[in-house]
C-alpha cells in the first residue's frame, strides 16, 4: 500500500466512523438531521440572504459617509460628547438621489451639494469631513470629484431603469417591500424593496440578491412585460 493509499483509506475510516452512528441514531434522527440540513439550504438559497454565506455586499468608499446621520429620521445608536442623544437628519433619499424619479439612473451627488453644508457643519477634526472639503476645493485647492464605487451594478447585458419603478410603488403601496426606518412617504418610503433600510446602513450593502428570477417574479405578479429584451440588450 502506498501513502496515498493509506491516507485514502484513514480518510474513508473516518467517514464510516462518523456515518455508522448517524444510520444507528434510526430514521428519525436522521430525518431531523437531514431536515434541518436541508431547511439551511432552502432558506440560503431563497429566503433571506444569510450574511455568513459572504452574501451581503459592500465596498469601502474613498470617504466613509453615513446614510444614518443624513437619511434617517430615527435616534442614532451613537450619543454626542456630552451624553445627548442624536437624531438623524431625515434628509429625503431623492435631496441627494436627484434623478431617481425622472431618470434610468437614480445618481450620486457631486460634493457640491456635500460643501453646501460641510463648508460650515461638522467638526473641524473629522478626517472624513476634511477631506469632503478638500475634494470640494474649499481648502484653496483645486477642487476634484469623489469618485464613489458602485454597491448596485447589473451585468452588461441587463438593462434596468429607476423611473417606471418608483412610479408604479408610489402608486401600488401594496409592492413596497421592508421599510426605510422613519421614511413612509414620497418616492423616498419605495427605495427599501430593493435596496433594503438604506437609512439604517453606516455603510451601504446590497441586501437584495436581485437576480434575475426576483425581477420577472415581480413583472408577472404586477402585469409588466416578461419578454427577454426588455430587460436583456
Ligand atoms: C443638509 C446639510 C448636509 C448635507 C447636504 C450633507 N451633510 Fe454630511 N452631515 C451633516 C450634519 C449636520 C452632520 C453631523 C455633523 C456632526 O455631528 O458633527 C453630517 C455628518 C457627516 C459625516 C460624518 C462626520 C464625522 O465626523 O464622522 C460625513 C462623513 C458627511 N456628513 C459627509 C457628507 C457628504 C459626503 C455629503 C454629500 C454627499 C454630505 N455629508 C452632505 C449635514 C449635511
Ligand atoms: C446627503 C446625501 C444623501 C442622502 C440624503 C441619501 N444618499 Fe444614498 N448615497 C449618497 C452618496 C454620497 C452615496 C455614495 C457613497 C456610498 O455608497 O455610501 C450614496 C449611495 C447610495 C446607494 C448605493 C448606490 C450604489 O452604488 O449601488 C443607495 C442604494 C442609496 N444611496 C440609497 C439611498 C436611499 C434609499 C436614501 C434615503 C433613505 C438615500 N440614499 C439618501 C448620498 C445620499
Ligand atoms: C425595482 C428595484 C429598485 C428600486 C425600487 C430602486 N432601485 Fe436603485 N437600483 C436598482 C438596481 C437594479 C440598481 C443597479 C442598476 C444598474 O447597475 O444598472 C440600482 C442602483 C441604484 C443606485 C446607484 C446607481 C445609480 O442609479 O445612480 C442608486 C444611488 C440607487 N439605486 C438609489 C435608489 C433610490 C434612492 C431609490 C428610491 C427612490 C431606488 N434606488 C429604488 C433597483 C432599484
Ligand atoms: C417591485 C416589483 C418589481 C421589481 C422587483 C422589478 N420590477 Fe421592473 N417593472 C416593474 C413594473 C410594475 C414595471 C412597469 C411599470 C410601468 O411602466 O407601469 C416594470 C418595468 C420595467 C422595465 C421597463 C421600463 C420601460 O422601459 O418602460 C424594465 C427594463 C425593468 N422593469 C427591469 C427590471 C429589472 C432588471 C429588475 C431587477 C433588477 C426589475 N425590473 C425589478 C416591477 C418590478
Ligand atoms: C424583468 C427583467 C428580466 C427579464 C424579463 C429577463 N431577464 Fe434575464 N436577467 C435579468 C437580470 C437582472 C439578470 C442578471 C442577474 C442574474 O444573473 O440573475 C439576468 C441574467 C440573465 C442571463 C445570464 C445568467 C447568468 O448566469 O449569467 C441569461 C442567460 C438571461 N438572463 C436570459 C434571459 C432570457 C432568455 C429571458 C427571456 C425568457 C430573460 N433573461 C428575461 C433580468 C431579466
Amino acid at each position: 500500500m502506498n501513502s496515498k493509499e493509506k491516507t485514502e483509506s484513514t480518510s474513508s475510516k473516518k467517514w464510516m466512523k462518523i456515518l455508522i452512528p448517524l444510520v444507528g441514531i434510526g430514521g428519525f434522527g436522521a430525518v431531523a438531521i437531514f431536515g434541518a440540513f436541508f431547511a439551511f439550504i432552502i432558506t440560503a438559497w431563497w429566503g433571506q440572504p444569510i450574511p455568513i454565506l459572504g452574501f451581503e455586499q459592500t465596498v469601502e468608499q474613498p470617504i466613509s459617509f453615513p446614510h444614518t446621520i443624513h437619511a434617517s429620521t430615527n435616534q442614532l445608536e451613537h450619543v454626542s460628547e456630552n451624553g445627548d442623544p442624536i437624531m438623524g437628519l431625515g434628509m429625503d433619499c431623492t435631496f441627494c438621489h436627484r434623478t431617481v424619479t425622472k431618470q434610468k439612473n437614480a445618481g450620486v451627488p457631486p460634493v457640491a451639494l456635500c460643501t453646501t453644508c460641510h463648508s460650515v457643519i461638522g467638526s473641524k477634526d473629522s478626517i472624513a469631513l476634511s477631506n469632503v472639503r478638500k475634494a470640494g476645493g474649499i481648502e484653496g485647492n483645486d477642487p476634484q470629484p469623489i469618485n464613489w464605487k458602485r454597491v448596485h451594478r447589473m451585468p452588461d447585458h441587463v438593462r434596468f431603469v429607476h423611473e417606471p419603478h418608483i412610479r408604479y410603488l408610489l402608486e401600488n403601496p401594496d409592492t413596497i417591500k421592508n421599510t426605510t426606518s422613519g421614511v413612509k412617504e414620497g418616492a423616498a418610503g419605495v427605495c427599501s424593496t430593493c435596496h433594503g433600510d438604506v437609512a439604517s446602513m453606516e455603510q451601504v450593502a446590497q441586501v437584495e440578491a436581485l437576480k434575475m428570477g426576483q425581477c420577472v417574479d415581480c413583472h408577472r405578479d404586477n402585469g409588466a412585460p416578461t419578454d427577454c429584451a426588455v430587460c436583456h440588450h
